[in-house]
């Protein structure tokens, strides 16, 4: 996994290796409620049903036409799902509801200031909204099933309503996390050859309205420059009826959806029949080179396979009301804000704002409030929540039946504080592992059949069948106690198709590794490594160490270590630059950047203050290094590589280990002195 001739530093090297947990078991009431409380389960996903057990998954959703081939292995690694099925996913989420659930909430949008009023979408009011933007979309844009468009929107109502809007039209929507820089936003609008921009003029953030329309602006400039500007972009008004940004509007290239969207009043879209492996989305996410890669999800597999894991994994019932606290911007939020929940017909809450504002007990209130009764977060924002008031959530009446935990590996003494102050004992917690490639949930227990291991996330759902291998190909057994590379031996129908337009890319970074035989158009031939490190507990039960690539999982956001290093490049006074992962009580892991710079410049505050800029302009303010070392030099392999290594083992003041054969050993000690004194 960590190979010790490495000049690399990864993540799953940094982990601490805590103990085996006890084991805790699911409640009588949870059990007697759950949706899956049938361990036939388990064998009806075993690998001899395989791959045929996934229709029970398909057979939730409602398809034009059935599909003929289950599985299709024809080139492998590109996998097919439900082939010749036609299905659209919008009407899965919206239309089919209407007889049952017409004036039953789908979205509750509760925005960040407290004092403005919930609004709670209906089944109904949903429909109606994603027609007549679907119409606007079609008419007025001229997009058609195929087209792409880049969304960068806050986290409010109009985002699921845009993304709806798209899948009925066939259109492939690129969410853009609303937190990203317009620089990275733009970026993807080249990659993905997007027509449109969709973004918001403003939305709350701590308490202040931010101008987003300066990032649309920023986005437009980057796309530009990169030869593929957006047609048009399309604003939505955080306050419907009033323009609320500083940046004025562009003539003849912006326009205010909220102005055009009278027009459309009344208009019903025909919803398009998509085939099963039609591209539903692409979302982009960070590897081991400095280019974002986007991962392409279909149609019909990824519906089927998030709708199944959201009724099994997550236990949503019509009736509930769910409330995952991700951002939609993420795999999270499509997967299990928007597409399972709603395919089940469950009612979603959509939180524009941060968990502690205005105070630590903002998610309680908003739980009693909407009797939110299966809560799903990070353990960045449980850690956040922990930190700001260890009994801050007894004081409120809230009652969960159900808790996920997902994104980061969760230490056992914060599993506990979720299970015993905000779960009040009485909820079963979920930790799920699984990746932006996934789709859908690959590790975790199935709630009411399967005690819970604080720290642990399980083994793999049904119909996942999990391996660990070390560096050489060979499977580590269950209970070795050695720490190894996970991967998945099957394919499932929520993974990603491809790597959008890189094809290439997706088979070497994902099957190249541990695949057996090339030629083999045996799916058991064809390993998914998932690029994470992991331990195999005897009972079978996955403990995920972290990446054990140049992914650094900040506050379960990823970010590339090569995109960091090439942001800090920008800088004219930088010369070199290496970006190690280091331990943060709060947010996991934090990036922490050193650099040399060209010669005649000098180490200043001021310069440190511009590098970090640099990287939070770039990318993210969530990218912003805890510090910017300016070393003298960086130290050096004798054939010039720089040791990230010793870096990272100074960083989180760990054993550097022999650096005699360094070509520049001294630097080390002074590097040394410099960071560990600093801290002091
Ligand atoms: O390192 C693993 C970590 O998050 C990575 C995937 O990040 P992303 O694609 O942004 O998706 C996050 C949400 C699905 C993984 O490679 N990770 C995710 N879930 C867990 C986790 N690490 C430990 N425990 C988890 N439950």
């Amino acid at each position: 996994m960590a190979n010790p001739e490495s000049t690399e530093t990864n993540e799953a090297q940094l982990a601490v290796h805590w103990k085996e947990e006890e084991y805790y078991y699911p409640g009588t009431q949870f059990i007697a409620q759950a949706n899956m409380t049938d361990a036939d389960i388990l064998d009806r996903f075993g690998e001899k049903n395989f791959p045929e057990c996934f229709k029970e998954y398909a057979d939730m959703l409602t398809w034009y036409k059935y599909w003929e081939k289950t599985l299709d292995t024809s080139h492998p690694p590109f996998w097919k799902w439900f082939v010749g099925g036609e299905i659209n996913a919008c009407y899965n989420c919206v239309d089919r509801h209407l007889p049952k659930y017409r004036n039953k909430t789908a979205i509750h949008f509760v925005p960040e200031l407290e004092s403005d009023p919930i609004q709670h979408v209906t089944y109904q009011e949903l429909y109606v909204r994603v027609n007549e933007f679907a119409a606007l979309l079609r008419d007025y844009c001229g997009l058609k099933r195929g087209d792409r468009v880049t969304l960068h929107l806050p986290m409010v109502a109009e985002l699921p309503i845009t993304m709806l809007a798209c899948a009925r039209l066939g259109v492939i929507h690129s969410q853009v996390f609303g937190g990203f820089s317009g620089n990275a936003c733009g970026e993807r609008i080249e990659d993905s050859q997007s027509r449109f921009l969709i973004t918001m003029d403003s939305y709350y953030r701590s308490g202040k309205l931010l101008d987003h329309k300066k990032q649309a602006n920023i986005a437009y400039e980057t796309a530009h420059k990169l030869g593929k500007p957006p047609e048009k972009v399309l604003i939505w008004q955080r306050h419907p009826g009033k323009y609320s940004a500083e940046t004025p509007l562009v003539e003849g290239r912006d326009f205010i959806i909220n102005d055009l969207l009278p027009k459309y009043r009344g208009h019903r879209i025909e919803p398009e029949r998509m085939k099963a492996e039609d591209i539903l989305f692409l979302m982009y996410t960070s590897g081991t080179t400095g280019r974002p890669k986007a991962a392409q999800h279909s149609t019909g597999g990824y519906l089927a396979y998030v709708t199944g894991t959201s009724k099994y994994i997550q236990d949503i019932h019509p009736e509930d009301v769910y409330w995952c606290m991700a951002d939609i911007g993420w795999i999270t939020g499509h997967s299990y804000i928007v597409y399972g929940p709603l395919a089940l017909a469950a009612s979603s809450v959509v939180y524009e704002g941060i968990p502690t504002y205005p105070d630590a007990g903002r998610p309680w209130r908003i739980a009693e409030e909407l009797g939110v009764n299966i809560f799903h977060t990070s353990p960045t924002a449980i850690r956040g929540l922990r930190k700001a008031g260890e009994d801050v959530p007894r004081k409120y009446n809230h009652h969960f039946k159900h808790m996920t935990t997902v994104g980061e590996p969760i230490e056992p003494a914060v599993w506990r504080w979720y299970y015993n102050e905000v779960g009040k004992k009485e909820a079963v917690i979920v930790d799920t592992w699984w990746q932006t490639e996934n789709g859908g949930f690959l590790c975790s227990t199935v709630p009411a059949l399967a005690p819970m291991k604080p720290g642990s996330c399980g083994p793999g759902v049904p119909g996942i069948y999990p391996v660990v291998y070390d560096d050489d190909g060979k499977e580590l057994t269950a209970g070795a106690g050695k720490a190894g590379n996970i991967c998945i031996r099957n394919p499932w129908p929520g993974s990603m198709q491809t790597i959008w337009g890189d094809h290439d890319r997706f088979v070497k970074v994902y099957y190249e590794r541990y695949c057996k035989n090339k030629d083999s158009k045996d799916w058991r031939d064809w390993p998914y490594m998932a690029g994470d490190g992991a331990v195999l507990a005897a009972d079978g039960y996955v403990r995920i160490l972290g990446r054990i690539d140049d992914v650094i999982n900040v506050a379960g956001h990823r970010l590339g270590t090569k995109e960091l290093e090439s942001a800090a490049l920008t800088v004219e006074e930088v010369a070199e630059a290496a970006v190690v992962p280091i331990p943060d009580e709060v947010k996991g892991r934090v990036p922490d950047l050193y650099v040399s710079l060209k010669p005649g410049y000098k180490p200043t505050k001021e310069l440190q203050e511009k590098i970090a800029k640099a990287l939070s302009d770039a990318i993210s303010p969530i990218a912003r290094p805890k510090h910017v070392w300016i070393v003298p030099d960086m130290p050096k392999t004798r054939s010039g590589k720089i040791m990230r290594r010793v870096l990272g083992a100074i960083s989180s003041h760990g054993a550097t280990g022999d650096v005699t054969t360094l070509a520049n050993p001294e630097v080390v000690e002074t590097i040394r002195v410099m960071v560990q004194d600093e801290g002091k």
